[in-house]
């Protein structure tokens, strides 16, 4: 018997427990920078280094942070279940805590991208970046992010695990950000929702989804203890 499929749709929330800082709680700023204005292509154009080094700064916190109870708590659930994780995080915290199907919409902070026509991606050593760091070809190397107002490829991918779920967690994202905020439409009639946010309540109109508005470190392994006790 296959087992039944959970699709966790996760966000910046996620890992607040970890000790990064969502987008909201930043107040969307970085060193008086707006996140919209370092992380687009335009910036890259403008000034690939102060791009660079603003990802740089976020690699080398990733490096000190660990996965938290939520993360590892979704690991414990693929022993039941097909544990889909879609997240718009670029941590690497899922992979760490042991999560086996992660796909992020977003890109990876810990990879980079060739800009020549490869658009090979690899992974960095260490947490910097920098400007003359050039791909096999000799072309520079950028973060593995998608930036704002760049498409998010994986969407048609994502849409269809969405499709196959018997169940959705959505856990600590403000579904702000189209396209991943539309998502959620793609699930099954039958299948229930789950919403993990301590704000949730202003925040989502997920219309059928239950509503457990606490941090998904201490709520999701709840949730998680109960799908594997009690089934979905
Ligand atoms: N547990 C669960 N949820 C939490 C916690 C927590 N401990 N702390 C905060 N949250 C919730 C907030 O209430 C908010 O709804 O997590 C959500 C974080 O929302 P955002 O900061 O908007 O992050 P996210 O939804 O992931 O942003 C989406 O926007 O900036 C872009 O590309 C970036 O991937 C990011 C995207």
């Amino acid at each position: 018997m296959a087992k039944q499929q959970v699709t966790i749709l996760s966000g910046a929330g996620m890992s607040a427990e970890s000790g990064i800082r969502t987008f909201r709680d930043a107040g969307g700023l970085w060193e008086e920078h707006r996140v919209e204005d370092v992380a687009t292509p335009e910036a890259w154009q403008r000034d690939p280094q102060l791009v660079l080094k603003f990802y740089n700064q976020r690699r080398k916190q990733l490096l000190e942070v660990l996965p938290n109870a939520g993360h590892l708590a979704l690991k414990q659930l693929e022993e039941a279940f097909d544990v889909r994780v879609i997240t718009q995080n670029v941590d690497d915290l899922h992979e760490r805590a042991g999560s086996t199907q992660v796909l992020h919409l977003h890109g990876e902070l810990r990879k980079s991208r060739s800009t020549g026509p490869s658009q090979r991606v690899n992974g960095i050593e260490g947490h910097e970046l920098n400007w003359g760091d050039l791909c096999a070809e000799g072309f520079q190397l950028r973060p593995h992010i998608v930036w704002f107002g760049e498409e998010v490829v994986e969407m048609d991918n994502a849409a269809s695990i969405v499709s196959e779920s018997d169940a959705v967690i959505i856990v600590g994202t403000s579904m702000n950000v189209y396209p991943a905020n539309g998502l959620i439409r793609y699930a099954p009639r039958h299948a229930p929702v789950w919403v993990i946010d301590p704000n949730a309540t202003e925040l989502h109109q997920v219309g059928r989804a239950k509503v457990i508005a606490r941090n998904s470190g201490t709520a999701l392994p709840e949730l998680v203890e109960r799908l594997l006790r009690d089934g979905i």
